[in-house]
């Protein structure tokens, strides 16, 4: 029996990836690039055991066990069935890019165990998009690629985790209830019916992010934030423009982004950068020497809830309240 276990971190996108241009093959519509959590913080972690002894595939999922898709139509090139258990750290399917940790931690562990070698974000890639690019630390960019077949689309680290040791990341948990629309069915209906999306794919991301990786190059915090904030405000207006619309930011998520607005504003210089993906909560970027001072802002304007006691690397997961 061989067995591996391995430690996926989430990463958080700062040009967001939104909709595909290929559904089976998971090829998406433009670059996007993200920012990998360290392992200690928001992570997977998955152990894949390989036996002859098994007589089928098993998964267990935060310890329920689930269908595992593949029981049933094992490989001619793969002779040993596979048990899998995997667990989040964090809210599963929150909007907090779990099943990107999820897929990426699999399909390393799975390529460990049978000795694959290679590239291995084309394959993570089909399993979650975004699981592509938290297959390296530091920040990733996923090339959306121009073949037909999908082997360019691959994603590649751009700075390594050393490059920017300043940066923070702090993530505010207002609602950790699973996501009425998945990203994978909110993207596909943008597709079919957003004109702002295309305008976004086309006109807007392809400079955005030459800038988002010169901004990150010069480590020019204020352009980072700007970029950042941007990038997260069009997709969630494609995703408003999206008939009928994907709804995800609520008046918590609303109320984070004007304190960051109001707050860089007070600095004269952004001091703080929001994120939110495919649900209400925001990830807010800052440099370690602003955190206390955020922190404390942020605890003024959202008071704590009493029972919130995690942390990421040091700095609490504020939980807000619901709305
Ligand atoms: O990888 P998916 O299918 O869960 O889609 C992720 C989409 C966003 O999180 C909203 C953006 C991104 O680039 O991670």
């Amino acid at each position: 029996m061989s067995m591996v276990t391995c430690i996926a971190p989430v990463n958080i996108a700062v040009i967001k990836y939104w909709g595909k241009r290929n559904e089976e093959l998971i090829l998406p519509l433009n670059d996007s690039i993200s920012a990998t959590l360290s392992t200690e913080q928001m992570h997977a972690k998955t152990t894949v055991m390989v036996s002859s002894n098994f007589t089928k595939d098993k998964l267990w999922l935060n310890g329920k066990k689930r269908a595992a898709e593949a029981a049933g139509q094992q490989s001619e090139f793969v002779k040993y069935r596979v048990h899998v258990c995997s667990e989040n750290n964090f809210p599963t399917a929150a909007g907090l890019a779990s099943s990107a940790a999820g897929y990426a931690c699999l399909v390393y562990s799975l390529a460990k165990a049978y000795g694959v070698e290679g590239d291995l974000t084309s394959i993570a890639r089909q399993g979650s998009g975004s699981a592509c690019r938290s297959l390296d630390g530091g920040f990733v960019r996923w090339r959306m690629g121009s073949k037909a077949d999908g082997k360019d689309s691959i994603a590649e680290q751009l700075f390594d985790e050393d490059h920017w040791p300043e940066m923070r990341v702090l993530i505010l948990v207002v609602n950790d209830a699973r996501k009425k629309v998945s990203s994978t069915s909110g993207m596909q209906l943008s597709v079919e019916t957003s004109d702002l999306l295309k305008h976004r794919v086309e006109n807007v991301v392809p400079q955005r992010t030459k800038d988002m990786i010169e901004a990150l190059k010069q480590k020019d915090f204020h352009k980072f934030a700007e970029l950042t904030i941007k990038d997260s405000n069009s997709f969630h207006a494609c995703a408003l423009d999206t008939y009928p619309p994907a709804v995800y930011m609520n008046d918590t998520s609303h109320a984070i982004a004007d304190f960051v607005h109001r707050y860089n504003k007070s600095k004269g210089v952004n001091k703080v950068a929001y994120t939110f993906d495919a649900g209400p909560n925001a990830c807010l970027f800052l440099l370690e020497a602003d955190v206390p001072e955020v922190l404390g802002s942020l605890e003024l304007v959202f008071p704590p809830h009493p029972k919130e006691k995690s942390f990421v690397r040091g700095l609490p997961v504020r939980r807000l309240p619901a709305m």
